[in-house]
């Protein structure tokens, strides 16, 4: 079975072509970013930490189809250009070895979330993974879960992945599709 992160990037793949624009909302290291620039035209990759963006340039050096960001993704909208976005990534919590403070925020995230979808073109995707293991992340997951079980049906398909027999709380993953 695949693990939560990998699911994600396989749904990634099954919509997105070289013809697409994607985003990674939180670039971190940049293996999403490196995975994205592989199989879109175009990544825009966020970071509020000046570290992050530094990791995601040098993994990902050999291609240039990527913007990269150093601002919230709740500001994403400002630099997308009214675009259509097909794939999007949101992968949570702190950068591994990184300061544990930096963390992502539930309000932030649920409106980067929400300001996103507006500009999905119809098949897209957003992919979150959300890490209720740590305080902020279970806060995270919980008004995560609270915004997108309010997704009109008709407009957007909305999936959970998670594991239901581990006894801590295991990271899990969030898939919206926009319908039409
Ligand atoms: C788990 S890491 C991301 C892992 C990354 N996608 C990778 O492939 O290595 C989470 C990242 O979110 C960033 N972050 C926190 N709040 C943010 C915000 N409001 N906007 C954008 N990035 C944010 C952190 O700085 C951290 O680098």
């Amino acid at each position: 079975m695949d693990k939560v992160l990998r699911f994600s990037h396989r749904l990634l793949e099954e919509v997105l072509t070289n013809a697409d624009i994607s985003v990674d909302m939180t670039c971190g290291a940049g293996n999403d970013t490196l995975f994205l620039a592989k199989i879109s035209k175009k990544v825009y990759a966020f970071d509020i930490q000046e570290e992050a963006i530094k990791l995601t340039k040098e993994k990902t050096k050999d291609y240039n189809n990527i913007e990269y960001i150093l601002d919230s993704h709740v500001r994403a909208n400002s630099y997308l250009n009214k675009e259509k976005i097909k794939g999007v990534i949101f992968n949570l919590g702190y950068l591994p070895n990184g300061d544990k403070s930096l963390t992502t925020k539930a309000l932030d995230t649920v409106l980067a979330i929400k300001n996103i979808l507006p500009l999905l073109e119809k098949g897209g995707i957003v992919v979150i993974c959300l890490y209720p293991g740590h305080s902020e992340g279970k806060k995270e997951s919980e008004e995560v879960i609270k915004m997108v079980e309010t997704l009109n049906q008709k407009e957007f398909e909305v999936l959970k992945y998670e594991y239901i027999n581990q006894i801590h709380e295991p990271p899990f993953l969030i898939a919206i599709e926009k319908k039409i």
